[in-house]
């Protein structure tokens, strides 16, 4: 998808041609459950995907409490970024991508008929692990969202953008060069800005894939910062490979090997007594 045309569904630099947009099944009514699923944001049950013939992720069923930072780590090829493109069904565009089992948020199927692509990416955002502006001005980008979400007027834009740089800690860098093009941004501003177009459009779910794997240590701490100053009104679910990263800034973690959900838990459990002897192994460096 082009992130020109679409702003409200950002890529990752992938485009889907028409021929790719699988067309999903619907779920039957009888999976939609009711509304509401108090104190859970979202609800993986018995998911199990596949590229092609080659599963992916096996048999996941777990919660993800709302409000609260939830880091999913495993090794590279567990399926972590496979599992956080699900909850906003960023594969569906994949041709060979098939699913079974279900992923509730606030109790209902996001692949139920009635569930509307864009006002789930609207309750469900994400930040890439590369800062991906738009080719658009500073401000232009902080909007974009919004403005295809028809959630601001023309006039409202700078107030927007305003609050949301002032909310990442970019104002103050920014103000005067609104109209400028945020390429000439150091990669940790471009990944703030993004946040910020991502926050605008007030999701209630954030999904962040390694949003500090490229940048120095003092943009990895206000990124850091930033996440825990988001819950407990938004739920944030972080992909990291970093383990202390992870450590400071969820409330609970899980780990994923080869597809399955080997543990999920407090994050201070699961690093100082995971009950698996794999998550073990991993939380302390000794595979991954
Ligand atoms: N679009 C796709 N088509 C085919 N296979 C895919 C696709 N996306 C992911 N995979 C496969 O799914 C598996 C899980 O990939 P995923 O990107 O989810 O891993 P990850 O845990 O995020 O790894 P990393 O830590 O390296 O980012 C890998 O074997 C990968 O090759
Ligand atoms: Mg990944």
């Amino acid at each position: 998808m082009s992130t020109q045309s679409d702003p409200a569904l950002p890529g990752d630099g992938y485009t889907a041609t028409a021929a790719e947009i699988t067309v999903v099944a619907p779920v039957p009514a009888s999976s939609a459950a009711p509304a509401a699923d108090h104190g859970i944001a979202l609800r993986a049950v018995d998911l199990t995907l596949s590229f092609g013939s080659r599963p992916v992720l096996t048999g996941i069923t777990t919660e993800i409490r709302k409000g609260a930072v939830t880091a999913l780590i495993g090794p590279t090829g567990s399926g972590k970024t496979t599992l956080l493109r699900t909850f906003n069904r960023m594969n569906d565009k994949v041709s060979t991508y098939r699913h079974a089992g279900d992923v509730l948020l606030d109790g209902r199927s996001i692949w139920h008929s009635g569930v509307d692509l864009m006002s789930l990416r609207r309750r469900v955002g994400m930040l890439f692990q590369r800062p991906n502006p738009f080719p658009m001005s500073i401000m232009e980008n902080v909007v974009a969202g919004t403005r295809a979400h028809r959630m601001v007027s023309r006039q409202g834009m700078r107030q927007v953008a305003e609050e949301q740089l002032t909310a990442v800690g970019l104002w103050g860098a920014v103000k005067d060069r609104l109209k400028d093009s945020p390429f000439r941004l150091s990669g940790g501003q471009q990944q703030l800005l993004c946040l910020a177009r991502a926050l605008a459009i007030k999701p209630e779910i954030l999904l962040l894939d390694e949003p500090t794997s490229a940048l120095d240590p003092n943009a990895t701490e206000s990124i850091e910062a930033l996440i825990r100053k988001l819950v407990p009104d938004i739920t944030v679910i972080i992909v990291t490979h970093n383990m202390q990263q992870a450590a400071r800034v969820s409330d609970r973690t899980m780990f994923l090997n080869k597809g399955r959900l080997v543990e999920h838990g407090e994050t201070r459990q699961v690093f100082e007594h995971p009950v698996e002897e794999e998550t073990a192994s991993y939380v302390q460096g000794r595979f991954g």
